[in-house]
């Protein structure tokens, strides 16, 4: 099995599509061993104990430090040992510890075509309000291995998604998750899954179907 922790800190729908991809056995072989979240409102922790599977909450509140909050945060991760973490809608900056803790063994789901519209204060609804901004015609979502930049490490996946004469930021977040990030971050995990992504610096290389493993 291999076996994944979902970080998430919102409604979760991405989180919902890996369940139902594992659940129809588009992921087979893959499971959530822990969701967890630091906002103890988010309506992902409900869907992930619906689906039966353990969902944690580390909330910045409880700890006196930044540095106790990463401490806790590393520690829930770490005690589910993971194949993979995802971050599916997670907003909060990813310790170093928790990087070289899974070097290349994190990834997250970012709602453009990065290097747009993404680094600092880049986050939900606000990259949509900044794409309609700037007037671009096409945007997306991109899957990336996370490094510790912010949103700069190596991309595995990302799809486009136009932009439509009177889209607004809400419209256009949720065609963006419908279009992309509710397929490639499923296909992201099922290649990685497979051993089918490699790593080289920057940049990632999806191998072809039954070559993983080969010299
Ligand atoms: C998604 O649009 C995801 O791409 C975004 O938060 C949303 C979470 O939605 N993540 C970021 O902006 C990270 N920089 P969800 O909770 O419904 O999956």
């Amino acid at each position: 099995m291999f076996h994944l922790v979902v970080c998430v800190s919102g409604g979760g729908t991405n989180l919902q599509h890996i369940i139902d991809r594992i659940a129809d056995g588009t992921l087979a072989g893959v499971s959530i061993s822990r969701v967890i979240s630091n906002n103890p409102g988010a309506f992902a922790l409900e869907r992930a104990k619906k689906a039966g599977i353990e969902a944690a909450c580390v909330s910045p509140r409880e700890f006196e430090t930044r540095d106790a909050f990463y401490m806790a945060l590393v520690d829930c991760v770490k005690e589910a040992a993971p194949d993979l973490v995802v971050l599916a809608g997670f907003l909060v900056a990813i310790p170093p510890e928790m990087i070289r803790a899974f070097p290349n063994r994190i990834i997250n789901i970012h709602p453009s075509l990065i290097p747009s519209f993404c680094g600092k204060g880049y986050y939900g609804i606000h990259v949509h309000e900044r794409v309609l901004g700037r007037g671009v015609k096409v945007t997306g979502a991109t899957v990336h291995f996370v490094d510790e930049g912010m949103d700069s490490g190596p991309i595995i996946l990302q799809k486009a998604v136009e932009i439509q004469e009177g889209d607004t930021p809400e419209v256009l977040q949720r065609r963006v998750m419908e279009q992309a990030e509710w397929k490639i971050l499923p296909e992201a995990i099922r290649l990685i899954a497979a051993g089918r992504v490699r790593v080289e610096g920057n940049v990632t290389h999806i191998l072809p179907d039954g070559t993983q493993g080969m010299a």
